[in-house]
């Protein structure tokens, strides 16, 4: 719980997780650290769940973990799943971690920065670093993903999920896509706040509804241009021109889906970090998975989660007012800007050859320095 001002120390509850998720949480806990003044200031405490934890115990999130979650200030998390370790309806078990904590604690801001940084060359020419800066706020609690494990095949024959918007869901989102624009310089292009709305309303009434709160929303907003885009329409505007959109507010699954289209435009899922946020809760890791084919070979990209870490500097500063997290979190991200400017530190997703270690370690040195 916050009162709004600073503490001592945080209470992080660490969770590592299966394939790389190890690699990548030990790199982002090492950039905390040395990005913080007295490392203390955060106080750790690890616990189990995801796949490894299904297979060892039967149980993917253990009811002691939860518990720890929901207790601690923040919660960093490597990542989980291991492909074919699945319930019987076929579905993985290690993905119950990041999906029963987003609906027990009502995590349903997914903010997901998508920022082309210094050093990496986007998948689409003409567009330089600066020109790609847009935050999609994944709604993290309905649509489909809301009757996960209520879906239904009938016969072997018919399968049925159903999707859920609502009006408090939509409205809360919403806000916090306008809150959050008024925070920002606008779009590269033309510096115009602007809030973009995706759907896909022209074929179904749940996303008609989304569209029609949204807009009612807005008016709250006059200083924010309001936009809308179809999802299908959206994939092609992101990659045509990416440097139009500010923030973009999106349903669940749409959200999922367009993330990652617009993680690869600025160096893959290895640059992009996500914040999963509550009235309470904050949850931090990188959007991508566990990879265990690279998982032990110490070439995983660390800077996902090491810029996930300061996303959670920066919620946890804001919310207790307290400075010094705040400046940590921003040497991370220069930290992050400096060393990928250099050729010799990129890792193998983009392009080059740096270990998880050597890029950690110059992270970690750049932090040190004094601002
Ligand atoms: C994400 C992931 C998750 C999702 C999976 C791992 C459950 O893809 O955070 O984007 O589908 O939401
Ligand atoms: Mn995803």
């Amino acid at each position: 719980m916050s009162d709004g001002t600073p503490k001592a120390a945080y209470e992080i509850a660490v969770v590592r997780g299966d394939g790389i998720g190890p690699e990548v949480c030990e790199a982002g806990l090492q950039a905390l650290a040395a990005a913080l003044p007295d490392p203390a200031k955060l106080s750790l405490k690890e616990y189990p769940a995801g796949a490894g934890c299904y297979q060892e115990t039967g149980v993917a999130f253990p009811e002691t973990t939860f518990e720890a979650c929901r207790d601690a200030d923040a919660i960093f998390h490597g990542a989980a799943g291991i492909p074919g370790v699945t319930y019987r309806d076929g579905t993985e078990a290690g993905l119950d971690f990041g999906l029963q904590l987003r609906f027990r604690l009502d995590l349903y801001a997914n903010i997901r920065p998508i920022k082309l940084h210094p050093g990496i060359v986007s998948a689409l020419r003409h567009f330089e670093p600066g020109s790609i800066d847009y935050v999609i706020l994944r709604e993290n609690t309905e649509g489909f993903y809301a009757a996960r494990g209520g879906g239904n095949v009938v016969r072997g024959e018919i399968a049925s999920d159903t999707s859920i918007i609502t009006r408090a869901g939509t409205e809360r989102i919403v806000r916090q896509a306008f809150e959050l624009a008024r925070t920002r310089n606008g779009a590269p292009r033309d510096g115009k706040k602007r809030v973009t709305v995706c759907d896909k309303a022209n074929v179904l009434r749940s996303y008609a509804f989304f569209r029609k709160v949204a807009t009612e929303v807005a008016e709250n907003y006059p200083d924010v241009e309001l936009d809308f885009a179809l999802v299908d329409a959206m994939t092609v505007h992101l990659v045509k021109r990416p440097d139009f959109y500010d923030v973009i507010v999106t349903e669940n699954m749409f959200g999922d889906i367009i993330s990652d289209l617009g993680a690869a435009t600025v160096g893959g899922m290895g640059m992009s970090p996500t914040a999963e946020i509550g009235a309470q809760n904050g949850f931090f890791q990188a959007a991508h998975g566990s990879a265990p084919d690279i998982a032990g070979q110490g070439i995983a990209n660390p800077l996902g989660t090491i810029l996930a870490g300061a996303m959670m500097l920066e919620w946890l500063g804001k919310r207790h007012r307290d400075n010094v997290l705040m400046d940590a979190a921003a040497r991370i991200d220069r930290a992050v800007g400096k060393v990928i400017e250099d050729p010799a530190m990129l890792p193998g997703d983009l392009g080059g050859r740096a270990t998880s270690a050597a890029i950690t370690e110059a992270v970690c040195r750049e932090c040190r320095q004094p601002a």
